[in-house]
């Protein structure tokens, strides 16, 4: 898109981690950026830290200032926070700016809220793209994976700039335009979603060798590093194999030693499974993952409990690092099936024509749950795929038939050893679930009509029936 005046090449606006990290890999990528935050101070310190970068960083405290010195149409990317800081500011640039505009919000958004923004857009010549931005502060300073939803004009213009800074890989950029309004920020709260469920299973399976193993955190941390170039090679297997064997320097302990076992969440992952549940789907690894950080701050009645509750346990053999091995890949595929089913739900529902391979195919390089499986995944989505469904994808089926028997053993080891794994056994349930053509919500149906005439449906007529149900 041919440029309307002479100025930055791209705003942002918000000098946190992510937005520096942004602002200089745009800087470093040869683009001119025009650099503002609310907080004045910050604009000058950041420009004079960027070094050699400080030339192509352009930073303006006052907003008019700041929108006129970018070039027409303009771009401005906004790494704030989301909900009411971004509706504040969309209200205060929004008069500042001229026809052919796109703002952009790179956090993680609601992405109701980014619909509800991009409504508001239409008609007025100027556009609002929701994008997500995955990787942290590296990724974004040396490329990130970018989703990005909203109009096919914003994504014209934006498209130079985002390829340019994008992890790559194999050389191609791991961004695209993934559908209109907030297409782009589901398909981030989905990732997250996956994110939740993969770093829950991996936490689990410290926790069966630390708690049934008792293996140290360095001996786990190296048999994680071993998987990492494996079929498990992905960046929350290399980042847990390294903060497992990283050691405090107050104590000389693990680092995870003295870390209390109490997880946070911004939010991500209980949107993804709100979403799904309205849409009647139930992504239980995801939904067991962001339900065990719940229980993760509870953590005083834990302690009272500990000393109380008997475990009933029974003897099993700790599961072998095989089998482990194995259950983690077998979760790790289902949980991605359940985010995949959940961004099928949505692009049906929402007209957004999601393209899977190409998900799974910006997913490669650069965001959090980049792993080597994504190149499997959009192979299998660009190959034979029975219904849509990833899990029947001949590739993915002969992946999960040689590692369920290892997933069903660590699962009923751990059960019988009184080790929760609330994910993986998630997983596992959905696996038994989705392979059972005949399941067992007849007798949901029967309960249904019997204490409330609800009706059913028989195997062997059409219409709405009821039973003939003996009095109690
Ligand atoms: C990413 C991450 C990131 C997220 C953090 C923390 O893709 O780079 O998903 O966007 O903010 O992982 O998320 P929680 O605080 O919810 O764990």
């Amino acid at each position: 898109m041919a440029k309307t005046s002479t100025g930055a090449d791209i705003g942002v606006y918000g000098l946190g981690t992510m937005g520096s990290a942004l602002a200089l890999n745009f800087a470093s990528q040869g683009f001119d950026v025009a650099v503002s935050n609310r907080e004045a101070n910050w604009i000058a310190d950041f420009v004079k830290e960027a070094g050699p970068l400080a030339d192509r960083l352009k930073g303006n405290a006052d907003l008019a200032f700041f929108v006129q010195s970018i070039s027409r149409p303009r771009s401005i990317l906004f790494m704030i926070p989301s909900g009411a800081p971004m509706d504040a500011m969309i209200k205060l640039i929004t008069p500042l700016l001229e026809e052919g505009d796109t703002l952009i919000d790179g956090g993680n958004a609601d992405f109701n809220a980014t619909r509800r923004r991009s409504a508001a857009f239409d008609g007025t010549g100027m556009h609002f793209v929701g994008m997500g931005v995955s990787g942290g502060e590296q990724g974004a300073r040396h490329g990130p994976s970018m989703m990005v939803g909203g109009s096919d004009h914003s994504w014209t213009q934006l498209r130079p700039m985002v390829e340019a800074i994008a992890a790559k890989f194999e050389g191609e950029p791991c961004v695209d335009h993934l559908g209109p309004d907030g297409a782009g920020h589901f398909v981030k709260t989905v990732h997250n979603g996956i994110e939740y469920a993969d770093m829950q299973m991996i936490a689990e399976i410290y926790g069966v060798k630390r708690d049934a193993g008792k293996q140290s955190a360095a001996e786990i941390g190296a048999l994680f590093e071993s998987w990492s170039s494996g079929p498990l090679s992905s960046y929350l297997i290399e980042v847990s194999a390294a903060a497992l064997q990283s050691v405090d320097v107050k104590t000389g302990l693990p680092v995870v030693d003295v870390i209390l076992d109490q997880a946070g969440q911004k939010g991500t992952g209980r949107w993804t499974l709100i979403e799904a549940l309205r849409m009647g789907q139930s992504a239980n690894t995801i939904e067991a993952a962001v339900g065990a950080r719940g229980w993760s701050s509870e953590k005083a009645i834990r302690v009272m409990a500990e000393p109380l509750l008997e475990a009933g346990a029974l003897a099993a053999q700790v599961p072998d690092d095989a089998d482990l091995e194995h259950a983690l890949l077998a979760g790790r595929i289902l949980a991605h099936a359940q985010g995949f089913r959940v961004l099928a739900a949505a692009s049906e529902e929402f007209d957004w024509s999601l393209d899977m391979a190409r998900i799974s195919e910006i997913w490669r390089a650069g965001c959090i749950i980049r792993s080597a499986l994504l190149d499997d995944f959009a192979k299998a989505f660009r190959g034979e795929l029975p219904g849509g469904h990833l899990v029947l994808a001949p590739e993915i089926r002969k992946m999960l038939g040689a590692s369920i028997p290892g997933l069903r053993r660590v699962v009923a080891a751990s059960v019988s050893l009184g080790v929760a794994v609330p994910a993986l056994s998630a997983s596992l349930a959905w696996y038994d679930s989705m392979r059972r053509g005949r399941g067992t919500a007849n007798l949901i149906q029967a309960q249904r009509d019997f204490f409330g005439a609800h009706g059913f449906e028989r195997v062997d007529a059409s219409g709405k029936h009821h039973g003939d149900w003996n009095a109690l």
